[in-house]
């Protein structure tokens, strides 16, 4: 097979997708699988070389009560238990009035990278004496200013690289509701000239920082022990909220505990991200550089409180727009909005941070009682049991009973879909409410 193909990406898109059906030989079934997915047209736009689309299950998490309003929050991810994990979270914050968000300006970082100055601290100096001047040259691109945003500051400092030292000039820059890489990105472009004649050095890099530690959201909930008791657990709600506590301080001692928490985290915003279609790689990277900002640790906080409840916080770079790109753009991702009905950036970023604080919390809870491995079995046994034939009306006792015999399996769901579904034949609907 040869990857190079001329020409692919001036061809229409279903004539590229004939070409791929060529070289790689596709079944039927996955070309039909390729051509049938929703939005082609606008999908063709957002990318290059596109042959089709891919759909992911949009979900709606629920149970959510953000600065005291309910919100319902669309998630987009193909792995089973983020969404319940998402909805459960919310729920336990519920009791006690749900989550409390704070939000920074929305300060993205753009950087540009100057080599060869000759005297570099002198050149810093000279920076800030003409900090108002390049202020003023980011400010005259592109419409941010008109919008009450704009350049805010102009920072510069030494970088010891291994080839060498450089100079490093930050725009910070207030992108309002935009995500701002554009803005952000055309801004360093157009003051970098002026920055070489200050330093007498060349410029590199022009490009924005995804490290946006000035751009951070903050969520927190209180949850009462009684809260954290269940019934089938070896538990008081007091010994799991120690245990949570516990489990959070291993994240803080220990990397490889703290990437599994953070993922955890992100398994709810990047699934926030990614039916708002905002760019899920800058939640991950932000989130990541500011989890590393001490030497890597968890991203989210679990204390005792005074009063004997768990105290939740979590504060995390949230880099999304509500304006412009897909998000204005693909048609399910605008209706991903509207179910959210959220139009200030800095309130989207407010609900990013308590989705991942609920997920987190939902993880925790779970991990600190039963284990993860309970709540993920029974979705999976639904999967196994449709999969398998089940319909509708039988998957959820399919998948209930190969729990309860802790025999998870395509054979056995295929053995209760024939046993149940004669019953069902036999006794009807009637008998099988019954159960
Ligand atoms: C799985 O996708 C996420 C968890 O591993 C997160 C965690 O361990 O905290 C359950």
């Amino acid at each position: 097979m040869d990857s190079r193909i001329p020409g692919f990406y001036d061809e229409p898109r279903e004539r590229r997708l004939e070409l791929i059906e060529d070289r790689c030989d596709l079944s039927d079934e996955a070309s039909d699988a390729i051509a049938a997915a929703a939005h082609g047209d606008t999908c063709d736009q957002l990318s290059e070389n596109v042959v089709g689309t891919i759909a992911f299950p949009l979900s709606v998490a629920t149970n959510f009560v953000i600065d005291g309003e309910d919100v319902l929050v669309p998630m987009a991810v193909e792995e089973s238990s983020v969404v319940a994990a998402a909805s459960h979270g919310a729920k336990l914050a519920r009791q006690t009035g749900g989550f409390s968000t704070a939000v920074s300006d929305p300060h993205m970082i753009g950087q540009v990278q100057l080599r060869d100055v000759a005297d570099p601290q002198a050149a810093v100096a000279r920076i800030y004496e003409q900090r108002a001047a390049i202020r003023e040259t980011a400010n005259d691109q592109g419409v941010l200013v008109s919008h009450g945003g704009g350049c805010r500051e102009v920072t510069a400092r030494v970088v010891d690289t291994p080839r060498g030292e450089m100079v490093v000039v930050h725009l910070v820059v207030d992108v309002r509701d935009a995500m701002g890489a554009n803005a952000v990105n055309t801004m360093v472009e157009a003051v970098a000239p002026q920055i070489e004649d200050l330093t007498g050095g060349e410029a590199v890099l022009r490009i924005l920082s995804n490290h946006a530690d000035r751009r951070v959201a903050r969520a927190r909930c209180t949850i009462q022990p009684e809260t954290l008791a269940r019934e089938d657990s070896e538990y008081t709600g007091a010994e799991v909220r120690n245990r949570i506590v516990d489990a959070w301080a291993l994240a803080a001692g220990d990397p490889y505990r703290a990437a599994t928490h953070n993922k955890g985290v992100l398994n709810g915003m990047d699934a926030l991200a990614t039916a708002t279609m905002n760019d899920w790689r800058a939640i991950e990277a932000g989130a990541h550089a500011y989890a590393a900002r001490d030497g890597y640790g968890p991203l989210s906080t679990y204390e005792v409180a005074e009063d004997g409840a768990l105290s939740c916080s979590i504060a995390v770079p949230v880099q999304v727009g509500t304006v412009g790109g897909a998000t204005r753009a693909h048609p399910t991702a605008r209706a991903a909005m509207e179910i959210l009905d959220v139009d200030a950036a800095g309130d989207l970023a407010g609900v990013f941070a308590a989705v991942g604080l609920a997920e987190n919390l939902a993880s925790m809870r779970a991990l600190a009682d039963e284990g993860i491995q309970a709540g993920h079995m029974r979705l999976h046994a639904k999967n196994v049991a449709r999969d398998a034939g089940a319909d509708d009306d039988l998957v959820e006792e399919v998948a209930a009973r190969m729990v309860a015999e802790d025999d998870v399996r395509a054979g056995r769901a295929r053995e209760l879909v024939a046993e149940l579904g004669e019953e069902t034949d036999r006794g009807g609907e009637a008998d099988r409410g019954g159960h």
